[in-house]
């Protein structure tokens, strides 16, 4: 298993490329199984989970051709198995988003049940609401969503739907199985995530007809067919997220480019109100910063977009063990996101959790350990204390950062950082 050794200390300088946004990538893979014709997709990151689905959907008789670009082409004209099996589904939950679009294009699917994951239980009983709001029928069974149209229909029905919650990939879902549905569909309580409206601009691209998107009321008229398109994956937020971060608690300047300041205001403010410059500058975002010793702690709550993203909460985290000051953080979207905190106390971080809060007092002077990645955004925040930590860090399990992050360690050493690969 391969692990990172990180010597600390460094300050990071230099531009990096941010790439584009895996929640994006995820879900607009799966659109591309609405249409026979071939759809054709930009700035695809190069992560596992990216290559999670793409074996989902050649495994369905999907033909996929990627390139070094980024570009990914997709046919799925000759899909012959609508069925995401569990082997596949248990390293990545997302893979549940081929059930709406396989349903709507088949009128029927076999989807795994993803279960429960690192973060919390995670169910997906609002993606099979929904559906069943607009006439599938669904069974549970072996641990598989058996989903299909009763008989003599041929295409779902628009419904009105309000989600218990606001859930990304549950109206990402229900937005794909809508656009293909007989009538109006209307989301309420919908996700507004930039990576929910930049799938909605794909789908559109491919014929659909939807509006709304980036609001909490989604309407979607169905249509007969969706044709091909071209689309290119928007910025990813997290990672540029991550990276400002990075920036911020070793101190340094850099240039993030095509990082959108627009899909950050959250954790930019709390950025700024900890001390670090942070400017949108031509072509992406530049942030320079005095080093987290120099910084102000900050609390936050994490909420739904346009809200401080549970995505960034571990990375800040991080920045905050070493500004100075006590700060509170509140987890409010996943129930056992903390899963950081015991490592990071292994670095000399003072923290307290307490339920689904945590207390974090700064000024901590973390020095290198060997810690474990538990999960994707967990893990950048040890390589964030590792960057700032004195003497070696080893970074280990990092098969949990390769799903989400695109050549992490190679874009921070671009950066300054003394970070290599243990293989
Ligand atoms: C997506 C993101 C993930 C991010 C999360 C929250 C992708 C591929 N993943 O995950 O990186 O951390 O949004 O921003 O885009 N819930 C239910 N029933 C459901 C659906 C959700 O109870 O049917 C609950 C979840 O357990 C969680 C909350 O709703 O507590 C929000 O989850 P959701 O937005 O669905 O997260 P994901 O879409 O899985």
């Amino acid at each position: 298993m391969d692990k990172l050794l990180i010597r600390g200390g460094r300050s990071l300088q230099g531009q990096v490329d941010i790439s584009g946004a895996k929640n994006a990538a995820l879900p607009e893979l799966c659109a591309a199984l609405l249409t026979a014709d071939p759809v054709e997709l930009h700035n695809v990151p190069r992560l596992q989970d990216v290559s999670t689905m793409l074996k989902l959907i050649r495994n369905m008789g999907v033909a996929v051709q990627q390139g070094d670009d980024g570009c990914v082409r997709i046919d799925a004209s000759g899909l012959s198995t609508p069925e995401a099996p569990y082997e596949l589904v248990k390293t990545m939950r997302a893979s549940v988003l081929a059930l709406g679009p396989l349903l709507a294009r088949f009128g029927e699917a076999t989807v795994s049940l993803p279960g429960g994951c690192a973060i919390g239980s995670r169910p997906v009983d609002q993606h099979i609401k929904g559906l069943q709001a607009m006439g599938a029928e669904i069974v549970v069974e072996h641990g598989y969503i058996i989903a299909r149209l009763p008989q003599g229909r041929t295409r779902l029905q628009g419904a009105r739907i309000t989600t218990d919650m606001v859930t990304v990939t549950g109206t990402e879902n229900l937005l794909m199985a809508a656009t293909l549905a007989e009538g109006e569909t209307v989301l309420e309580n919908a996700a507004q995530e930039p990576e929910v409206t930049d799938l909605v601009e794909m789908l559109i691209a491919m014929g659909a007809q939807i509006e709304g998107q980036g609001t909490s009321r989604i309407r979607i008229q169905g249509v007969d067919r969706l044709h091909g398109g071209t689309h290119t994956v928007v910025a990813d937020r997290i990672e540029a997220g991550t990276f400002l971060c990075a920036v911020a608690a070793t101190g340094g300047e850099a240039l993030l480019r095509h990082a959108r300041a627009d899909h950050l205001d959250a954790v930019i403010e709390k950025l700024r109100d900890a001390g670090v410059q942070v400017e949108a500058a031509q072509g992406g975002l530049r942030v320079r910063s005095p080093g987290g010793a120099q910084l102000r702690a900050q609390g936050f709550r994490t909420t739904e977009y346009p809200g401080f993203p549970t995505d960034m909460q571990a990375q800040f985290m991080a920045l905050n063990t070493v500004a100075q000051g006590t700060a509170t953080v509140t987890e409010t979207i996943f129930e056992n996101r903390y899963m950081h905190v015991n490592e990071l106390l292994r670095l000399g971080a003072r923290i307290q959790v307490d339920g689904r809060v945590a207390v974090t007092e700064g000024a901590a002077r973390l020095s290198g350990a060997t810690v474990m990645a538990t999960d994707l955004r967990a893990s950048a925040s040890l390589v964030i204390a590792g960057l700032v930590a004195e003497g070696e860090t080893v970074v280990d399990r990092i098969y949990h950062l390769d799903r989400g992050y695109d050549c992490m360690e190679a874009k921070l050493r671009g950066l300054g950082a003394d970070i290599e690969r243990i293989r």
